[in-house]
């Protein structure tokens, strides 16, 4: 006996689509095909939609403990569902920052009490923490270690033997903000006195650069798993086009960097790091979703809008876009720019593939039901009241993207309808996590 089955739908999968009914039972896909006459206590006819797994966000920042005002883990994991991501990666640049495996333990207590989408958390590199971040990592507690090579929200920077000592010491995979700080130092000092700079000529590319190419040396000497989050050049690109084949180093772009440029100018609602760039950038970035880049992500990072008023200098950096991505990308897919083959691997199977993220990401016998089912072609304008992030804020507020799911299935309960919220705080789990390579 089922506990559900959804008919008629259209599977996405990386490698093609497939029209099929799919049975669920405790939780998990336990058949795919045609399941005509099959007991089953609920159904669905899903004829006319298309059925994606459930996207996997590996990096979004939900700000607690420490910032409930911007965002908590339940109204992070509500903007989250609403907008079809049902898996959540949390940076550890919270308040504590989470460097230690109390800090570990005590974020994730809370969000085991608030998600309503399933979670992993990462832990953060810091002067002196390589063997306590090894621990949680060999545990599979924490998802990964994260590296911040250049200063941004929170004090999580490190320099470059700390750097180096995560690099030969700590296993798993290592996500790195890839902006160098002696690049970044020199151009704030220009800056000062300015009052409204450009941001990406504050923080420009060559940060970037100096950065990634610090990390391929790296890498040649001490091969390990690095993850380079929101790549934002072409100039990173071409280097990781000579070097990337040979390294174990994947590559991420966040939704920003696709559909926002410096002609955007919308001030310090677009400002972020590394900086939102110019238009030959982000065309390069959309040229390299079918190539260089292995995942997509939204790198939510939920500011008031009172903070994002104040002048360029006092305003922090970050942009909320856990709930757009999806429909923003999806938008992409209806006006023919990616297909959803490509979308399903960026947003979901490849991510869980790097984390070992247990059950996750695909459509097929065994993994979560973990779904969303969206028509195809349907869109609106983006309304900021129907946020479910807690800021209220979205630079592609009256933006036109594809429409809010009809339905998102965390583990085969409904989470969202519509964009509407039907879950209870506490419903998600810490996602398991899969063995180690072998390296490690
Ligand atoms: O713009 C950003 N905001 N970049 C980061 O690296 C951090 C993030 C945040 O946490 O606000
Ligand atoms: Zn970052
Ligand atoms: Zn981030």
């Amino acid at each position: 006996m089922y506990d559900r089955i959804i008919r008629h739908a259209t599977i996405v999968r990386p490698e093609g689509q497939i029209r099929a009914d799919i049975g669920i039972e405790d939780g998990k896909i336990s058949a795919i095909g045609e399941l005509d006459g099959q007991a089953t206590r609920a159904e669905t006819n899903a004829s006319g939609l298309v059925l994606l797994p459930g996207f996997v966000d590996s990096h979004v920042h939900f700000r607690c403990p420490g910032h409930p005002a911007k965002e908590d883990w339940f109204s992070g994991s509500k903007a989250a569902a609403a907008g079809g991501v049902t898996s959540v990666c949390d940076m550890p640049n919270t308040s504590p920052p989470t460097v230690s495996r109390k800090d570990w333990l005590q974020k994730e207590a809370l969000a085991a009490q608030q998600s309503i989408v399933d979670y992993g958390i990462w832990a953060g590199a810091a002067a002196g923490n390589a063997e306590e971040i090894s621990e949680l990592i060999r545990e599979r507690l924490a998802c990964g270690v994260k590296v911040f090579m250049g200063a941004t929200t929170g004090p999580l920077l490190v320099d470059d033997n700390t750097l180096a000592e995560h690099f030969q010491l700590t296993p798993g995979v290592m996500g790195v903000h890839a902006e160098d700080e002696t690049v970044l130092s020199h151009f704030r000092d220009l800056g000062r006195g300015q009052s409204t700079p450009d941001h990406s000529v504050l923080r420009p590319p060559e940060a970037a650069v100096k950065a990634v190419r610090r990390l391929i040396e790296l890498c040649e000497t001490w091969p390990r798993e690095v993850h380079i989050c929101h790549l934002s050049t072409a100039a990173e690109l071409e280097l990781l086009r000579a070097q990337k084949k040979q390294l174990p180093i994947t590559v991420e772009v966040c939704t920003h960097h696709l559909w926002l440029s410096t002609q955007n100018a919308l001030g310090n609602w677009m400002k972020c790091n590394p900086p939102i760039r110019d238009e030959a950038d982000r065309l390069a970035m959309w040229e390299a979703l079918e190539g260089e880049i292995d995942t997509l992500a939204s790198d939510h990072a939920p500011h008031t809008k009172e903070e994002k008023e104040r002048g360029y200098w006092d305003a922090p950096s970050g942009i909320p876009g856990v709930e757009t991505t999806l429909p923003l990308m999806l938008r992409g897919v209806w006006e023919g720019r990616l297909s959803l083959e490509r979308l399903v691997a960026l947003g979901a199977e490849r991510p869980a593939q790097i984390f070992a993220l247990q059950g996750k990401g695909r459509i097929d016998v065994g993994y979560d039901a973990d779904m969303v089912l969206v028509e195809p072609q349907a869109m609106r304008t983006l309304q900021a009241r129907d946020l479910q992030t807690r800021v209220g804020w979205s630079p592609f507020a009256g933006w036109k993207m594809a429409s809010a799911p009809s339905e998102v299935l965390v583990r085969g309960r409904t989470v969202a309808r519509e964009g509407k919220i039907v879950a209870d705080a506490g419903s998600g789990r810490k996602i398991p996590l899969g063995p180690l390579t072998k390296a490690d």
